[in-house]
């Protein structure tokens, strides 16, 4: 007896859990057949929810320790308290955003795919969303490697992707400005998702920069070739934010974009992640 159902998102990805208030204690029969619905479906929503951060924090914590920030603290916008928490807002003080990834469209990403041991998962609270636009997309990337086609697969076997971000939602790095003052880590370019086992691909539009093997010009058109399989595939829910929505999702085996908004509307979610450790082919 678990207390709660699942319904579906969409039918590649994503259920819907209805009949928990996340800021209740959780017994463990919950949480473990929380954790296998999460396992199965790649992300959740509940929604309605009204978590203060310690309650996020606390619910986050269920799953394991809390992921930290990569980006050094002079840089992080919520100063130097952000260690585990990030606000995802277009909330400006003094003309100065006061949070993260403030404004506008974001290209595809796995979070924190440049780190050596990226975050298995993210949950991204809803406080104040927009009346136009600003969803967010998720794609199933399991999906996406088991319907590539033999001369792509054959192409990516047992190779590696650099995977590089400059904190910027759409702009890639440009190799020829070096590498090393960017967060970068060489990842495999299909990886065995650690508690699935099921592979997963590991490419994305915004971080993945170079597929060893091939020059620069060969790994942007095989990568753009990635992300149009991916789009064409029906392997992508798109989740339009209510106020109270949390989502969960798996950084391994999922990756996620953002829609352009309007300026002038605020938006601002809450958001934790889990720790995750170094991945494998
Ligand atoms: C993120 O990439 O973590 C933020 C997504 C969003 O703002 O919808």
């Amino acid at each position: 007896m678990t207390g709660f159902t699942l319904h579906r998102l969409h039918a590649s990805i994503g259920v819907e859990v209805r009949g928990i208030d996340l800021s209740a204690p959780m017994p463990k029969d919950t949480r473990r057949a929380l954790a296998q619905a999460w396992l199965d479906h790649l992300i959740l929503l509940f929604r309605d929810q009204d978590l203060t951060p310690k309650a996020q924090r606390a619910f986050c914590e269920q799953f394991g320790q809390l992921g930290g920030r990569l980006r050094k603290v002079e840089e992080r916008p919520e100063g130097r308290d952000a260690e585990n928490i990030m606000l995802v807002t277009n909330v400006r003080k003094n003309g100065v955003p006061i949070g993260s990834l403030p404004d506008g469209e974001m290209f595809f990403h796995h979070d924190k795919c440049y780190a050596a041991e990226p975050d298995w998962g993210t949950m991204l609270y809803a406080l104040e969303v927009t009346r136009a636009g600003g969803h967010t997309l998720f794609a199933n990337m399991y999906a996406a490697w088991e319907t590539l086609s033999n001369d792509l697969k054959e192409k990516l076997h047992g190779r590696r992707v650099l995977q590089i971000y400059k904190y910027l939602p759409t702009e890639r790095v440009d190799l020829a400005d070096g590498i090393d003052k960017y967060d970068h880590q060489w990842q495999p370019i299909v990886i065995t998702h650690p508690k699935s086992g099921r592979k997963a691909l590991y490419v994305n539009e915004l971080m993945s920069a170079l597929i060893d093997g091939y020059d620069e010009d060969e790994s942007r058109s095989i990568i753009k070739r990635l992300n149009s399989h991916v789009k064409a595939a029906n392997i992508i829910y798109e989740h339009k934010w209510h106020r109270g929505d949390l989502m969960m999702w798996d950084n391994w085996c999922t990756m996620h974009a953002r829609t352009d908004f309007p300026r002038n509307q605020t938006r601002m979610l809450r958001r934790y992640t889990i720790r995750g450790q170094k991945l494998s082919a």
